[in-house]
C-alpha cells in the first residue's frame, strides 16, 4: 500500500540527513514523500531547539497542521503527526501536553523505531484509549547506536550528500543545548563510513560532507586496527573511494584541528578549501565564559596554519552576539578579530537563553535593542567581507561541480571550492562533472558563470574529466 510522507526539516545539517534516513528507514512501509502537507498520511516535522525561536516555529506548524487532522478524521481517516529531532529530545512529554493532536515524539537517537511507533500510534488512534494526549514519547537514548540499524543508502543519489561520521557533543558550551538534546559523543566505525561512502559514489554522489556536530573529534578504530583520527579517514576516503571528487566536513571545533588535519588540508586535493570553523567571539573573556577552552589568539594561530597548509582556503564560521555580559568592548574584539581573520562567509545570531544551559542562569541579560544593534554591526561587516570574497572570483576561472538545474530553462547550478554557488548556461549531462567556468559576475547569492569546458563530444579541452564524471 502506498501512503504518502511530509518531512519538514528545521535547522543544521545533521537534520536533513536525519530527514533522508527518516524516509529510507519508512520507504519499506510503502511511504513515499509528498512536498504537500494536504495529501499525506505521516507528518513528521524534524525539529530545531538551538534558539528559542527555531523551537517555536515547531508550535506554530502544529496548530496549522491541527485543522487538516481534525477534518481528516471527520471523514473517518486519519493523519498522523511526529515530532522528530532535537525539541522532541528536548521536550518529551511537554509536545504532547502543549499539542495533545500529537502522535509521536521521536528524539534523534530512536528514530530508527518509527516503524513500531507508528504500528503503536495507529492501534492507539483506533482503539478504545484514543483521543488527544496519548502521544507516544520515544527519546530514551538506546544503548545500541542507531545507525547499526538504519537501511544502507539504496536510491539514486544527488551529486552532493551528507554523510554522518559523528554525533553528539562532550565540549559543553555554556550556550549550547547540543550536548542534551544529541548526547555523548560517539564516533561510528570508520570501516562502515567507508561502506558508506563507496556506496553514495555508486549511486551518483560526487561530493560527500561528512557530518558530525563535532565532526572533527571523530575518532575510531581503523580497519587495521590502529586508532585513527580524523585526518586519517578523510585521507582513506580520498586514497579508498575511486569517484569522489570532493570531500568537506561540518561543523567542526578549534580544539580540535590536530596537526594531521591541518596537514591533510595541504596534501589531500579531495578535501575542499573550504573550512566551517565557528569561533562564537573574538573576546577572552566571553570565550572562557562561554567554555570554548581557546582564545582568540589561538583561533587565529590555528587559521594561520591552515593558511600555511592550504594558501586558499577560506574560512566560515559562527558568531553570537550579546552573550550575557558582552560589554561594548568584547563585542569590539569580535568585530577586530573579524577584521583580522578575513571570513568568505558566516553565520551570527543574537544570544536565546536556552532553559538548561549554564549561561540561561547568569545575571548580565543583554537587552534585546543591544543585542540588536550588535547582530546589525557583524552582519554588515560579514556581508562586506563575504562580497569582496566573492568579488575577487571574478574574470577567474574554476572547478565548479554541477549538481542540479537551474530555475531557467538551460542553466545549471553547481558549486566553487569555496562553497559558492554558482549559475551558468550548460548541457544536462554535465550534471555530476566538474568543469571549469569563468565566473562573470556577482549576484545577491551566487556568482554567475560561463563554462570553458566542452561538454563531452564537442571539444577536447578538459573533456575528460566531465565524460568521467557523466559516466
Ligand atoms: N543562542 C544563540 N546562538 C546559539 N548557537 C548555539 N546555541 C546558541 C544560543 N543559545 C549558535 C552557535 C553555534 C550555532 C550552530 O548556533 O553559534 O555554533
Ligand atoms: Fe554546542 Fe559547543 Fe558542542 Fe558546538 S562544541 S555542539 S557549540 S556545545
Amino acid at each position: 500500500m502506498t501512503r504518502k510522507l511530509h518531512l519538514k526539516t528545521y535547522g543544521c545539517q545533521m537534520n536533513v540527513y536525519d530527514s533522508a534516513r527518516m524516509a529510507d528507514v519508512l520507504a519499506p512501509l510503502g511511504y513515499a514523500l509528498t512536498d504537500d502537507a494536504d495529501e499525506a498520511d505521516l507528518v513528521i516535522l524534524n525539529t530545531c531547539h538551538i534558539r528559542e525561536k527555531a523551537g517555536e516555529k515547531v508550535y506554530s506548524e502544529l496548530g496549522r497542521l491541527r485543522p487538516l487532522k481534525a477534518a481528516r478524521q471527520a471523514e473517518g481517516g486519519d493523519l498522523l503527526l511526529a515530532v522528530a529531532g532535537c525539541v522532541a529530545q528536548a521536550e518529551g512529554a511537554e509536545v504532547v501536553r502543549r499539542a495533545p493532536h500529537v502522535d509521536i515524539v521521536v528524539g534523534p537517537q530512536s528514530y530508527h523505531q518509527l516503524p513500531e511507533l507508528i504500528a503503536r500510534a495507529t492501534r492507539a488512534a483506533s482503539g478504545p484509549a484514543s483521543g488527544p494526549g496519548r502521544g507516544i514519547v520515544a527519546t530514551d537514548f538506546p544503548a545500541e547506536p542507531k545507525f547499526d540499524a538504519l537501511p544502507q543508502p539504496s536510491e539514486a543519489q544527488d551529486v552532493s550528500v551528507f554523510l554522518a561520521v559523528q554525533e553528539g557533543c562532550d565540549k559543553f558550551c555554556t550556550f549550547c543545548v547540543v550536548p542534551y538534546t544529541r548526547g555523548a559523543e560517539y564516533s561510528r566505525p570508520a570501516a562502515d563510513i567507508l561502506a558508506e561512502a563507496r556506496r553514495l559514489v555508486a549511486l551518483g554522489a560526487r561530493e560527500i560532507t561528512l557530518l558530525g556536530q563535532n565532526v572533527n573529534a571523530w575518532h575510531g578504530d581503523g580497519p587495521e586496527g590502529r586508532s585513527w583520527g580524523f585526518g586519517r579517514l578523510v585521507r582513506a576516503l580520498a586514497d579508498g573511494v575511486p569517484g569522489l571528487a570532493r570531500i568537506r566536513y561540518t561543523t567542526s571545533h578549534p580544539l580540535d584541528m590536530d596537526d594531521d588535519l591541518i596537514a591533510a588540508h595541504g596534501e589531500v586535493p579531495a578535501l575542499m578549501p573550504f573550512l566551517h570553523l565557528p569561533v562564537q567571539s573574538g573576546s577572552d573573556d566571553v570565550l572562557a565564559r562561554m567554555n570554548r577552552r581557546h582564545t582568540a589568539r589561538q583561533y587565529e594561530a590555528i587559521v594561520d596554519r591552515l593558511r600555511r597548509a592550504r594558501p586558499d582556503i577560506a574560512l566560515s564560521s559562527d558568531f553570537i552576539v550579546g552573550f550575557p555580559g558582552e560589554s561594548d568592548r568584547d563585542f569590539a574584539e569580535t568585530l577586530a578579530l573579524i577584521e583580522r581573520v578575513g571570513f568568505a562567509q558566516a553565520f551570527s545570531f543574537k544570544y536565546s537563553p536556552r532553559p538548561g544551559t549554564p549561561a540561561a542562569g547568569e545575571p548580565r541579560q543583554i537587552g534585546e535593542p543591544e543585542k540588536q544593534a550588535r547582530l546589525a554591526a557583524v552582519q554588515d561587516l560579514l556581508r562586506r567581507q563575504q562580497d569582496e570574497f566573492n568579488r575577487r572570483t571574478v574574470g577567474r576561472r574554476v572547478a565548479v561541480l554541477f549538481e542540479k538545474p537551474g530555475r531557467h530553462p538551460g542553466q545549471l547550478v553547481g558549486r566553487t571550492p569555496w562553497l559558492q554557488s554558482v549559475h551558468a548556461e550548460g548541457k544536462v549531462r554535465l550534471i555530476g562533472a566538474e568543469v571549469e567556468v569563468e565566473i562573470t559576475g556577482v549576484r545577491p547569492n551566487s556568482l554567475a558563470g560561463r563554462v570553458v569546458t566542452q561538454p563531452p563530444g564537442d571539444g577536447p579541452a578538459m573533456a575528460a574529466s566531465a565524460v568521467g564524471a557523466a559516466a
